[in-house]
């Protein structure tokens, strides 16, 4: 029996670095590590919710009980993000996405080349949180944004622009922040608060401040 904030509460996480096939074997991918995403998850989980965990590559076990659904490009994260949001109450894109993707994959191993160069035409991915928030009736739709520089100014952009309900916005040139690490230091913007600042602390422990944050807006 379930119990917690989050109780009968449908939550979809999405989670990892998305890998775009060149080749049978090659890829394009990025450097998340999943473990926001993935403490997300176990937090939501603490709090009762039916949790369904949308997992690009990472190195992490399947969090216990969670449902997890392994994909691997951005194309095959949207359909399932948009198979899920129907009957989701929150939505949170905490994937890193390939912008872009190969404009056709190679069919067998590409060979090296007499001139010396390769050159691969990739196409742009289509944004899944963009799109998340324009088909969304009312579901709590929640992103994630990496920047190095203009943090605040382009996070605001953002969360407009993607039309979210709250956006977790971290500077990743700083030490212990973001991609691989087990602590992060982020700031929440959302629609109708001002921007809070919160402390650097493990990700677990503010995997659990997010998600009270997303209970109190979806409890009402
Ligand atoms: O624009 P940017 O990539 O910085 O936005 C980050 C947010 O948008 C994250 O929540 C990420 O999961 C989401 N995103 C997406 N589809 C893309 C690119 C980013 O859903 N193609």
């Amino acid at each position: 029996q379930k119990h917690g904030q989050l109780k009968d509460k449908r939550i979809v996480i999405s989670a990892g670095g998305t890998v775009e096939a060149i080749d049978p074997v090659r890829y394009i991918s990025n450097r998340s590590s999943g473990k926001m995403g993935y403490a997300l998850a176990r937090a939501a989980a603490e709090q009762g919710a039916d949790v369904t965990l949308v997992s690009a590559t990472t190195q992490l076990p399947d969090p216990v009980g969670v449902t997890t659904i392994h994909i691997q490009s951005a194309q095959e994260l949207s359909e399932q993000m948009f198979a899920m949001l129907p009957e989701a109450d929150a939505v949170i894109m905490a994937a890193a996405v390939s912008d872009y993707r190969m404009s056709q994959t190679a069919e067998n191993k590409l060979k090296k080349q007499d001139s010396g160069q390769l050159h691969l035409t990739l196409v742009e991915n289509p944004d899944i949180l963009a799109q998340l928030g324009s088909a969304k009736t009312n579901q709590y739709l929640v992103g994630f944004a990496a920047e190095t520089q203009n943090l605040m100014t382009y996070a605001q952009n953002k969360l407009k622009k993607k039309n979210a309900d709250m956006l977790v916005a971290n500077d990743v040139s700083k030490n212990q922040v973001g991609f691989g690490y087990d602590t992060n230091q982020v700031t929440i913007l959302t629609k109708d608060n001002e921007p809070e600042l919160l402390p650097l602390q493990s990700k677990i422990t503010l995997a659990r401040e997010i998600m009270k944050k997303i209970s109190v807006a979806i409890n009402g």
